[in-house]
């Protein structure tokens, strides 16, 4: 993917990037834990992040990069994208330790906080390479109906996915790049922080 993008998009930075693996063995206590699926839990939502993180910083903005242009007010776009870069990456509030009031779902939980400490670690890299030009979020997108939460469909109330996803774009666009605009940590679709 990164060799196409520098062949194909010569000396252009990214500008959004969504990164959204995740997948979830359901396992109510201990002795449900597979190994196989365990480990594919840490492989899809722990070391897919960190290898897409991996494979695209190099596309970041640098801090001598031009901001990116504005949409100016009247424009009739409905997303207007800030002059700086966002790069955010799926986490889940299951994966909030001090969030973690219920129990279960161990690999996935496991998982998944690995997103808060990725997204923070990142960031800090992005300030030193790239200062006000780029940060990057973690996201937790609410319920959302989507084949990821089929077998709980019946009885719960759920986001759509566009709905989910146009507040997400939202909460995304309005981050500042200032070390109190919300950068390295995660939030959820209310723009509501959720917690490591
Ligand atoms: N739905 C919810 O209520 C909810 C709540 C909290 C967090 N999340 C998180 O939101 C993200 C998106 O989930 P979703 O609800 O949209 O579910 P989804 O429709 O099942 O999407 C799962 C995503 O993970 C990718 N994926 C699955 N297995 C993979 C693998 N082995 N290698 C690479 N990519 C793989 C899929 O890629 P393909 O499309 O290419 O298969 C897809 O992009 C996930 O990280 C999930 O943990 C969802």
């Amino acid at each position: 993917m990164a060799e196409t993008i520098r062949q194909e998009l010569p000396d252009t930075p990214l500008r959004l990037a969504l990164t959204m693996p995740g997948i979830l063995h359901v396992e109510k206590s201990p002795s449900q834990i597979d190994a196989a699926n365990a480990l594919d839990s840490f492989q899809v939502n722990a070391l897919g992040p960190l290898l897409l993180m991996k494979h695209l910083s190099q596309f970041m903005p640098t801090k001598s990069s031009p901001a990116f242009s504005v949409s100016d007010d009247n424009s009739e776009e409905l997303l207007k994208l800030p002059s700086h870069a966002v790069y955010a990456m799926m986490a889940a509030r299951v994966g909030s330790i001090s969030d973690n009031n219920s129990g279960g779902w161990y690999s996935y939980r496991a998982s998944k906080a690995s997103a808060f400490q990725i997204v923070k670690t990142f960031d800090l890299y992005l300030r030193s390479r790239c200062g006000e030009r780029a940060l990057t979020v973690a996201l937790h997108p609410g319920t959302v109906k989507t084949d990821f939460t089929k077998e709980f469909w019946k009885g719960r109330e759920m986001l759509e996915p566009a709905d989910s996803a146009e507040r997400l774009l939202k909460v995304l666009v309005e981050m500042e790049p200032g070390v109190k605009g919300g950068r390295g940590r995660c939030w959820d679709w209310k723009g509501e922080e959720v917690v490591p």
